[in-house]
């Protein structure tokens, strides 16, 4: 079946559809971002991704969704105003990606990534920029074949 990537509508029924498969998908992965120095319960974590969302929604954003027919198989939120907090610089940032575990492997990461780029690309927007933790094996091999570098690390100590 044909994968189709589309910008979803802010408002509107399939709007609304749109928001709550988002949140659904986004909350049932949330765990993979968790690396194993920190002990978090997946409530907790849940409801971070939640607080994500809300962070997302209050600012200039993109909601991409791929979709089989009429099945949604996966989402990216690209945030399109929110320079580079070191050089100022204006990129794209990914927020959050997810792809239903049962449709991973075949290129809709791949697909949605290329989407958001096209649309910061639209935009003027010189470069794409996301974190992902280390342990995320799938995500960071994702990102690496779509030519991202690592930039900075983000380092913790267990106390
Ligand atoms: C990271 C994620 C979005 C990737 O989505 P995806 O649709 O599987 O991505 P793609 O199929 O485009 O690429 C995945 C890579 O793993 C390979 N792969 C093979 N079998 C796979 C499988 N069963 N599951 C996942 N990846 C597989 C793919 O072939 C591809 O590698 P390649 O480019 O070398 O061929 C998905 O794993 C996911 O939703 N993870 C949970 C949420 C998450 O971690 N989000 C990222 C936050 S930073």
């Amino acid at each position: 079946m044909t994968l189709r990537v589309r910008v979803a509508q802010q408002t509107g029924e399939s709007a609304a559809a749109d928001r709550v498969f988002v949140r659904r998908l986004g909350r049932r992965c949330a765990m993979s971002s968790v690396g194993a120095l920190r002990r978090a319960s997946e409530p907790a974590v849940r409801a971070a991704f939640d607080r994500l969302c809300d962070i997302v929604d209050d600012q200039s954003h993109v909601t991409l969704i791929a979709q089989r027919a009429q099945r949604r198989v996966g989402f990216l939120l690209l945030l399109d105003t929110l320079p580079d907090e070191v050089t100022a610089l204006p990129q794209g940032f990914v927020a959050y990606m997810a792809v239903e575990p049962d449709s991973r492997g075949a290129g809709v990461g791949a697909a949605l990534l290329a989407a958001a780029e096209d649309e910061a690309r639209r935009r003027g927007l010189p470069y794409m920029a996301l974190m992902v933790t280390e342990d995320n094996a799938e995500a960071r091999r994702l990102y690496d074949r779509g030519g991202y570098h690592t930039e900075r690390r983000l380092l913790c100590k267990p106390l």
